[in-house]
């Protein structure tokens, strides 16, 4: 399987170093085109990767193009590669908002696979949302599938319109929980801990209440009231969070992002 990146920045590189520490492809079997002459180098340099500046050259006996610029910018890069795509080959877009038939048209291509990636996938930790056009093969639909479990979790949709969801809720998500993560460190600190002291337990608490709600497959809400003693401090707590709408504040957050998401796409 050979594979071209258009855009090698964070998430290209993530992609690209996932791909090659499980040994998924081998460092011959990619490209990269990057407009950026220092990104270029890092990834040659780091993954001994061919890394070029025009995409024409870089998407040639290419399997899957992997679409990883920002979204703004995929206008430009569109023209340098319309009409230059082989039926056979599939386009991969990672980018946010750009619905498959706006790809399609730009590109005067129609094999497409759409996804929402998402930082963690830095660490192999990641949770994907894809979707693919009737054009993508089967068989390609498994190599796809390959690629984006590189990176983590994978979930395939069939309808489009779960990827707009998904943005607003694993695209965006991450953000919502460092801002989570933050506040409760703040918060931490003006009861009087120590930032360093703070820190490790506040992420500990938050990575073991995500691997303890997985493991158990029980309710968020069972979860929640087995550490809620009656008239306990937790109960005291959870109080004050539902008094500041907590709950509301969480619903406002992802239709906003929704709503921001569908508006991207056009
Ligand atoms: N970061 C996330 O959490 C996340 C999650 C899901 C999806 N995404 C999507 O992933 C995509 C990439 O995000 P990112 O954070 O990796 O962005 P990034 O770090 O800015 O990487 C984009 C790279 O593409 C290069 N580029 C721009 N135009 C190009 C062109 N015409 N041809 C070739 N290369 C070009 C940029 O160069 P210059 O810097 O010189 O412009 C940059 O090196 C975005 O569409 C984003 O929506 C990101």
């Amino acid at each position: 399987m050979k594979l071209t990146f258009i855009g090698g920045g964070v998430m290209g590189e993530a992609i690209i170093g996932a791909l090659l520490n499980k040994g998924i492809v081998q460092a011959a079997d990619i490209a990269v085109c990057d407009i950026a002459a220092r990104r270029r180098r890092h990834l040659e340099r780091t993954y001994r990767i061919k890394a070029v500046d025009s995409s024409a050259a870089a998407i040639t006996g290419s399997d899957i193009v992997v679409l990883a610029m920002k979204p703004q910018d995929f206008p430009a890069a569109a023209k340098g590669m319309h009409s230059r795509l082989k039926a056979s080959q599939t386009v991969l877009s990672i980018m946010a908002g750009i619905s498959t038939t706006t790809i399609r048209d730009r590109l005067g291509h129609e094999a497409i696979v759409r996804a929402m990636p998402n930082t963690p996938a830095q660490i192999g930790e990641g949770m994907t949302v894809w979707t693919a056009t009737e054009a993508v093969s089967p068989q390609r639909r498994r190599s796809v599938q390959e690629v984006l479990g590189a990176l983590g979790q994978e979930i395939y949709v069939e309808d489009e319109k779960y990827i707009n969801m998904a943005t607003a809720i694993s695209g965006s998500g991450p953000a919502f929980i460092f801002l989570v993560m933050e506040a409760l460190i703040d918060a931490a600190v003006h009861i009087g801990m120590r930032r360093d002291m703070a820190t490790p337990i506040v992420i500990q608490t938050l990575l073991g209440s995500a691997r303890y709600a997985q493991a158990s497959g029980k309710h968020p809400a069972d979860l929640r009231n087995m550490v809620t003693s009656p008239g306990g401090t937790t109960a005291e707590g959870l109080l004050a969070l539902e008094q500041a709408g907590i709950r509301a504040a969480f619903a406002e957050a992802i239709m906003a992002a929704y709503e921001k998401a569908k508006q991207l796409g056009g």
